[in-house]
């Protein structure tokens, strides 16, 4: 793909504060298509499924792109050559700057210590 053309695909995407409806795509599109029934709703990552939040968008692009052409890391990756296939380039764009924004926290950290429960169970 010429780089003049990408660039004004992606152009109005990035005007203005668009980015933030550019993540908020890129969350619908990680709900609706069931990413997160592997990499979990946070993207956190889940046993053999790899962690995806507060990774550069740049670099989860990157291997998007790779996982669309068959190229992945792991024996696993049949399981996701197909959900990437289903991505176009604005779409690729969109999850990748929303995961990117992801915060860190582990679903761990979020646990609501017992004494605070207290009483309720
Ligand atoms: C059925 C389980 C499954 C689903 C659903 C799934 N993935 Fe994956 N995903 C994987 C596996 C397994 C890998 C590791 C692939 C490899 O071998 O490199 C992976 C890898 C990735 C990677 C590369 C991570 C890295 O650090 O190399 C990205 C980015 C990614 N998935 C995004 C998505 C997005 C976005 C969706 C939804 C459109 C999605 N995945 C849905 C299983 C899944």
């Amino acid at each position: 793909m010429r780089v003049d053309i990408l660039l004004l695909t992606l152009l109005p995407l990035f005007a203005n504060g668009a980015s933030e409806s550019l993540k908020d795509a890129g969350e619908k599109i990680y709900i609706s298509m069931g990413c997160y029934g592997c990499h979990g709703v946070s993207g956190e990552g889940v046993n053999d499924f790899p962690r995806l939040a507060g990774r550069p968008a740049g670099y989860l692009a990157e291997r998007l792109r790779e996982l669309k052409m068959g190229s992945g890391h792991t024996p696993k990756k049949e399981m996701m050559v197909p959900y990437a296939k289903a991505l176009d380039e604005r779409q690729i764009a969109a999850v990748s700057a929303f995961l990117s924004s992801v915060g860190s926290h582990n679903p761990e950290e979020l646990e609501v210590p017992e004494d605070i429960l207290g009483g309720i169970n």
